[in-house]
């Protein structure tokens, strides 16, 4: 063979290899249907094989959004991927995404456009950066984009051009044919996108396991299992002593109709259509005649409704009726404006009056009247009935009933039988107020703290995102006073300058964070932070915020240490801007406060999470601690015991802010508390670096439910606490600022995710706990080494059978203190 034979041959034997190789790595990239997302599918020797999903539309609330529509990609020279789509066929916008190699995805922002419509988005690489052409009303408009993908510019119209055709292609996967784009990828990245996806369904593989199964599963496990718990009492470290807080959100009626104690409902006539269709003003009044409702001259600006009443008879039905107790005091009270006696009652639902006063209102002002109604019996579910006397007219608002017997009797308190079950929990911290409850429904329903401090009839009343009302009577003030009667650090969340980004469309059809505050606007919202600050812990004397604080009745300082900004929110470059400015503001004026930030909805590797604690690596002297969120199954749990054993122990805490397992019943129960009394320990071991945790949402009355699984459930007359509860009050009654040396040994590899241990020091009480959970069907007997444990104990037990709600933990002696029964916690002071 002479060379130049030679040399073609190996031409051609390259080209063949390249031609292999393109062949091998030849993915499609596309959308099934709109609600389905972006998915891969890779061409194989014998077809095309689906991979998987790479990423869904973020876009707007859950159901009527979150939709993809035309997807198109763009390959860069770098590797990098920009996608953009459209989101629907009416919002002036289209979604915009970057992604460095199609597994992780920086969270999207959606550019705002003139048109009305952004259809068939197509994204061209540039010179200088990126063209996004999309057709609106049959014209052609170019967008021009940044290199990283977060600037746009205005949209211009175009000439239909070859350039703004996708350039899609179809493909068959199994028996379905499929509208994409071809792109050939590397070896490296083709493997890379493998790897994710094969640890994805590893991941799901694990997590799908449940204790509900065991009988299926582990019906070989007949026998008690044996370990050896090894402690090393002179091997400690210091952890966080505020490790189990709570989170209150005003969700599932916790505030009005719940914690707060409140008995009547839309006392303030404020109710409508906002709040829940066919609300209106009158919502749970009655009357024999129709009720008149009037806006001239209210109350108050932020309450403008009231009613007008003749002689008509009136009566409001509470929330599922107002339960009285037999003998106890309620403070009836009642704003009117005009002369009028009026006799108010207690009534059963039969009629019969269980308690009777009344009050004479004269002038022709507003001014507020009172009396006492002392019950005659016992019912749970009474109405408050107002007898007005005379024909003349007269307005009347906030009519309110309130028990007597509040928490610590505290006037506009909380229901004693709730915040006593809350105070049980010894909570360390609490957050408030929510939740999406904070960023709210749109840009004007963020939440706004001063709206809700002053006079009751000042506050601003305002539609919850869970759809209904809330008054606003429980405010800051009653937040930070409850947080200070149980012994918990404030953490107020308020939003980072963007609402919740599944609101729905605003007037201009635009959805989820809708553009955020106006960059203009930012200061002003900014100042509003800082006077927070200032409302709760500066000086009445010269400060205009702390004087409310004053003359609401507590002129000490509150001493918040702790603000929390931002809720789950996408990442995006509209929170990130205003996040970031956010927070340097609050560094800048208030370097005393920790600040708490935000990293979205679910875990590693979610794309909110990843941006979300790039920015606190980036900038860790402006966030504290993050929040991360995470519902999850009990396997889940069980399989990521070592989640932050990894994390820099240095820089950026975390705030693990909600958090639930869950099984198919949602409700808590023994399964899901064993799984997070194990994850649990584990975060005790990692409370050098996880600085607080609060379990999901804490309330939630029975009848309106919007949320599972809960902390606590409740009715008027009952308190139900869970599994979850106890697990979160053991964990936070025999806390530790100390983490103490341990290793559990001799166990099989199989079992070993179902069994925990940790041991904590109180370095106030000098006083160490032993936990240990069993989360096997069997009998669990532990050795311990290193340290001697009496031969009896008294100590608290929680345990049950898997799909138990009811189970409570109880106190045990036993002489076999680490001996444990199946599916149980135990704690043993050591
Ligand atoms: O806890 C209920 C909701 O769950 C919260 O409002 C939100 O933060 C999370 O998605």
């Amino acid at each position: 063979m002479n060379r130049i034979v030679r040399f073609l041959l190996v031409l051609l034997l390259l080209g063949i290899s390249c031609f292999a190789k393109a062949q091998e790595n030849t993915v499609f990239v596309y959308s099934p249907d709109e609600r389905s997302g972006l998915h891969i599918a890779v061409n194989e020797s014998d077809g095309w094989h689906h991979l998987g999903q790479l990423c869904g539309s973020d876009y707007g609330p859950w159901g009527a959004e979150k939709r993809m529509h035309d997807p198109s990609l763009c390959h860069v020279s770098d590797g990098s991927w920009r996608l953009v789509f459209a989101v629907n066929n009416h919002a002036p916008l289209f979604a915009a995404a970057y992604s460095p190699d199609l597994v992780t995805w920086r969270p999207q922002d959606y550019p705002r456009v003139g048109s009305r419509q952004c259809w068939q988005p197509v994204v061209r690489s540039t010179n200088s950066g990126f063209d996004v052409f999309y057709v609106s009303d049959g014209q052609t408009y170019r967008v021009r984009a940044s290199i990283d993908f977060r600037r746009f510019s205005a949209e211009e119209k175009v000439d239909k051009a070859a350039d703004c055709v996708p350039a899609r292609t179809e493909v068959t996967i199994g028996d379905k044919v499929f509208r994409g784009q071809k792109f050939v990828i590397s070896d490296d990245e083709m493997e890379k996108i493998r790897a994710h996806f094969q640890q994805l369904s590893t991941d799901a593989q694990l997590s799908s396991e449940r204790m509900y199964d065991d009988t299926k599963n582990l019906l070989w496990l007949t026998e008690p299992v044996s370990a050896t718990l090894s402690v090393n009492l002179t091997q400690e470290k210091t952890i966080s002593d505020k490790l189990i807080g709570i989170f209150f959100e005003d969700i599932s009626y916790a505030a009005d109709g719940g914690l707060y104690a409140e008995m009547v409902q839309n006392r303030d006539f404020e109710y409508s259509e906002r709040d829940r269709h066919k609300w209106t003003a009158t919502t749970a009044w009655h009357s024999s005649s129709p009720i008149t409702v009037a806006t001239d001259n209210p109350l108050s600006e932020q309450n403008p409704h009231h009613a007008l009443i003749g002689n008509e008879t009136l009566w409001n039905e509470g929330w599922d009726g107002m339960a009285v107790e037999k003998g106890k005091k309620y403070d009836f009270s009642i704003y009117v404006r005009g002369t009028k006696a009026f006799t108010v009652q207690l009534q059963t639902e039969n009629g019969t009056t269980i308690a009777q006063s009344t009050v004479k209102a004269v002038g022709n002002k507003w001014r507020r009247y009172q009396t006492v109604l002392t019950a005659k019996a016992t019912d749970a579910k009474t109405r408050l009935v107002i007898v007005p006397q005379g024909k003349n007219r007269v307005a009347i608002d906030m009519v309110s009933l309130f028990p007597q017997e509040t928490f610590k009797n505290r006037k506009n308190g909380l229901r004693r039988d709730l915040a006593e079950t809350i105070a049980a929990l010894h909570p360390k911290f609490m957050r408030f107020p929510g939740g999406c409850m904070s960023h709210g429904q749109g840009m004007d329903n963020i939440y706004h703290w001063n709206e809700t401090v002053g006079p009751l009839h000042e506050r601003k009343p305002a539609m919850n995102i869970w759809h209904y009302h809330q008054t606003r009577g429980l405010g800051f003030f009653e937040y930070f006073q409850f947080c200070e009667d149980i012994g918990a650090e404030p953490l107020p969340v308020l939003a980072a300058g963007v609402p919740c980004q599944n609101s729905d469309a605003n007037t201009e059809g635009v959805a989820g964070q809708q553009g955020g505050i106006p960059m203009e606007q930012m200061p002003a919202y900014i100042d509003e932070l800082c006077n927070l600050i200032d409302w709760a812990n500066g000086d009445p004397a010269t400060n205009k915020w702390a004087k409310i604080r004053a003359d609401a009745g507590h002129p000490a300082p509150f001493n918040l240490k702790y603000i929390g900004i931002g809720n789950e929110d996408i990442i995006g470059t509209v929170f990130e801007e205003r996040y970031t400015m956010i927070c340097q503001a609050l560094h800048e004026r208030h370097p005393e406060i920790k600040v708490c930030g935000t990293v979205g909805p679910f875990h590693y590797p979610s794309a909110d999470y990843i941006e979300g604690w790039k920015l606190c690596r980036q900038h860790p002297e402006l966030q504290y601690m993050t929040d991360e969120h995470y519902y999850e199954s009990t396997g889940w749990f069980l399989h990521h015991r070592d989640y932050y054993d990894s994390y820099p122990r240095e820089g950026t805490k975390v705030y693990l802010g909600e958090w639930a397992a869950s099984t198919h019943v949602k409700r808590p129960n023994v399964e899901t508390a064993l799984a997070e009394a194990i994850y649990l320990t584990d975060i005790e071991r990692n409370g050098d670096v996880v600085e607080m945790t609060s379990y999901a949402p804490m309330l939630c009355k029975r009848s309106n439910a919007n949320w599972d699984p809960d902390m606590i459930y409740f009715t008027n007359t009952t308190v139900r606490t869970t599994p979850a509860y106890e697990v979160q009050r053991i964990f936070s009654v025999y806390g530790g600022d100390r983490y103490v040396g341990t290793e559990l040994k001799d166990i099989s590899a199989e079992l070993k995710h179902r069994i925990a241990a940790s041991v904590v020091r109180d370095s106030k009480t000098g006083r160490r706990y032993l936990k240990l959970v069993n989360a096997l069907p069997v009998e669990l007997n532990v050795q311990v080494e290193g340290v001697q444990l009496p031969a009896t104990v008294k100590c608290e037990q929680l345990t049950g059978a898997i799909d138990d709600q009811n189970a409570r933990a109880e106190v045990i002696e036993t002489n076999k203190p680490t001996t444990l029964p199946p599916y149980s916690l135990r704690v043993i002071e050591l």
